[in-house]
């Protein structure tokens, strides 16, 4: 007896991005023991978890020894308590009416982004933006949607929409119809944003084209400027349209703690093979029922209380914290003559290399040279060459520290 395996997975690059980086910062360190390495490549947050969270964290942990207190599996779609405060804080001030049963809470965005593709048919023509969050990408080629990746990087079946200087990081609408579009604002990785305008055009077009766009606002939390929305229901027409995924990581610190939620509205509709409509929230609650059992009842009470006053004030700080840490990225690669996006409204600042290097070897220089780690901007996709993302998620400290080995490296 042979086993067969999944051979879409021979199509992938053999290392996910952030795996490759920490296995060459690895060795670097174990060959520099001396170096003290600043680590700005994966975008995870430094700052512990909000006081407000951590106080109603423990109280349901402490729930949970008692009998009569104890909760066993809860809702995979999460728990109402959650789900209330989601839709009354995150929608319903910004005029977006959501139902209870529009919100699947969930333990990631990563793993909702990746695994949305699989209630669609394999035949659909998916869209990315170029560069591009992986997971998108990777997640498709697994499926078996691809087809395999040309000499030009790009996997074969999958449509790219180019997003560089040239055209301001702006996705211009694809020439051949697409029918799921991957959408993230503000973007992972360029940092940038669209505005109302500039998404409305989005929205209009999977109008027109039957198709669906997965938004990925994971970063909304640090949009800073008024004409950026900060969901895509805050535009027409985009409920019947469109499916957002949100997550409590970037905002209230929960890369470790794991709490996201997916918005899958009731007017979506995807169609069967003989044209029948059929509803796609129904599609991903059956998926969600069967294969996850929802994300546990200490981390949902945690999450909940991202929404009290005081969870409120102590997440506004940090996000503060970090844009600060932005600000001074900007301004210290800026007055060395580099040509820097982003870090306006997220906490991602995307770098154009220096004489057109390639991004690995401006990512080598960094590393050998000021001890700091950033992310190959090719690690996003073929349009990412010749650019370089940090982030603003380490200490204060640290990033003033980085931002002065930088300076004094000649570039
Ligand atoms: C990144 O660095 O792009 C993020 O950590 C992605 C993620 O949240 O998985």
């Amino acid at each position: 007896m042979t086993v067969k395996i999944n051979e879409n997975y021979l199509l992938l690059e053999s290392n996910y991005i952030f795996s490759e980086i920490n296995q060459r910062v690895d060795k670097y360190q174990d060959n520099n023991p001396e170096a003290k390495i600043i680590r700005m490549g994966i975008g995870d947050v430094t700052r512990p978890l909000p006081n407000a969270v951590i106080n109603k964290f423990t109280e349901a942990v402490v729930e949970m020894s008692k009998a009569d207190s104890f909760h066993g599996y809860g809702p995979e779609q999460g728990y109402d308590f959650l789900i209330e405060e989601i839709i009354k804080h995150d929608y319903a001030p910004r005029g977006i009416n959501l139902s209870k049963e529009e919100v699947f809470i969930s333990d990631g965005a990563k793993c909702d982004t990746a695994n949305i593709q699989e209630i669609f048919d394999l035949g659909n023509t998916v869209a990315v933006t170029d560069p591009v969050y992986p997971v998108y990408v990777d997640s498709n080629v697994m499926a078996g949607r691809t087809g395999p990746m040309g000499d030009d990087g790009r996997y074969h079946n999958l449509v790219y929409i180019p997003c560089t200087e040239d055209n301001g990081f702006v996705p211009e609408l694809p020439e051949k119809s697409v029918d799921l579009i991957y959408l993230c604002y503000p973007n992972n990785p360029t940092g940038t944003a669209l505005t109302k305008e500039e998404l409305s055009v989005w929205v209009e077009y999977a109008r027109e084209n039957n198709s669906i766009i997965l938004f990925d606002a994971a970063y909304e939390a640090y949009i800073q400027e008024n004409n950026i929305p900060h969901s895509i229901y805050e535009i027409e027409g985009a409920r019947e349209v469109a499916i957002e995924f949100r997550s409590f990581s970037k905002n209230a610190g929960f890369t470790g703690t794991r709490c996201a939620y997916t918005v899958v509205p009731q007017e979506l509709i995807g169609f069967d093979n003989n044209g029948n409509p059929h509803s796609v929230n129904k599609l991903w609650n059956r998926r969600q029922t069967t294969k996850f059992n929802g994300v546990s009842y200490p981390i949902q009470v945690a999450a909940s209380a991202v929404y009290s006053e005081e969870g409120q004030k102590e997440i506004a700080e940090s996000i503060d914290y970090y844009m600060n840490n932005a600000a001074i990225i900007l301004e210290s690669l800026s007055s060395l003559g580099l040509r820097i996006y982003g870090g306006v409204n997220s906490p991602y600042i995307w770098i154009k290399t220096p004489d057109d290097m390639d991004s690995w070897k401006f990512f080598d220089l960094l590393l050998d040279e000021a001890h700091v780690v950033g992310t190959p901007g090719v690690g996003f996709g073929p349009s990412g060459e010749g650019y370089l993302r940090l982030t603003a998620f380490n200490t204060l400290e640290n990033t003033k520290e980085a931002m002065e080995r930088i300076s004094k490296l000649s570039i």
